[in-house]
């Protein structure tokens, strides 16, 4: 947690993000994340409605090549910390993208049972809908949600503070695979 709190403190040095420059910084974002947010693309992650410091915290994190996946080290390495903001201000106000409802009901009811066990949504909501530095998991990306987690859980990714990966350690694949199911249901 140290770290986070250096990083809120360096926080008063920076302009106050802006969305409306955040929204024509994202344009070489959207081929890959959409044009608001929604990805069309298997297993990229959506960014729309996603809190802004979240955004923000793993843009550094791919910076500074502590987090790793889709080349996004490389073009995060291209963009300043006020970029950073400004893009994140941008995504953070875009609509949450649709749930995805359809599918396995059994599987939603399931994947909602073990994350009420977990306490997930003491760190990432009521809805899953995330806060602060904690990334927002409803109508994510079941593929990328699986990816994430699973790296999570073997330290292929690491987290911030080893909260995340202490959440993962115990999770077998058919709870991540249900819970992944159930996140994406959420609006
Ligand atoms: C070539 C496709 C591509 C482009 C262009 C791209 N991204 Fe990504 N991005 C990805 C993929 C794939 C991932 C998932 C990486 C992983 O597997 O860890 C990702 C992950 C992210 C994440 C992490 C999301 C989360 O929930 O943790 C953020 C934030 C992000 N990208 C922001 C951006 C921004 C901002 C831009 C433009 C400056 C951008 N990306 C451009 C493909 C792309
Ligand atoms: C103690 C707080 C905490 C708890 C409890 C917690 N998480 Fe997290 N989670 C985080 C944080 C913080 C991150 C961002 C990790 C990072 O990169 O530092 C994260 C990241 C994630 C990601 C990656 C999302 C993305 O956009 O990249 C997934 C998926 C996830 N958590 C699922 C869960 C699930 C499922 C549970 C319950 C089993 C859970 N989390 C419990 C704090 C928590």
């Amino acid at each position: 947690m140290a770290f986070f709190f250096i990083l809120l403190s360096t926080d008063i040095a920076w302009a106050a993000p802006d969305a409306i420059a955040g929204k024509d910084k994202a344009q070489v974002c959207a081929a890959c994340h959409g044009d608001k947010g929604v990805s069309s693309i298997t297993g990229t992650p959506h960014l729309a409605a996603q809190p802004q410091l979240s955004i923000f915290y793993q843009l550094l994190q791919f910076r500074d090549q502590r987090r790793k996946g889709g080349g996004m080290e490389a073009i995060a390495a291209t963009l300043s910390e006020q970029d950073m903001r400004d893009i994140a201000a941008h995504y953070a106000s875009q609509p949450a993208p649709p749930p995805h409802t359809g599918g396995d009901a059994e599987k939603i009811a399931r994947g909602q049972q073990i994350a009420q066990q977990q306490y997930c949504s003491s760190c990432h909501g009521a809805q899953l809908q995330g806060q602060k530095h904690v990334p927002r998991l409803s109508g994510q990306s079941s593929e990328y949600f699986v990816t994430q987690l699973r790296n999570l859980r073997s330290g292929a990714r690491a987290d911030m503070d080893g909260t995340m990966a202490s959440a993962a350690r115990s999770l077998t694949d058919e709870e991540i695979e249900a819970m992944a199911v159930y996140a994406r249901s959420l609006p």
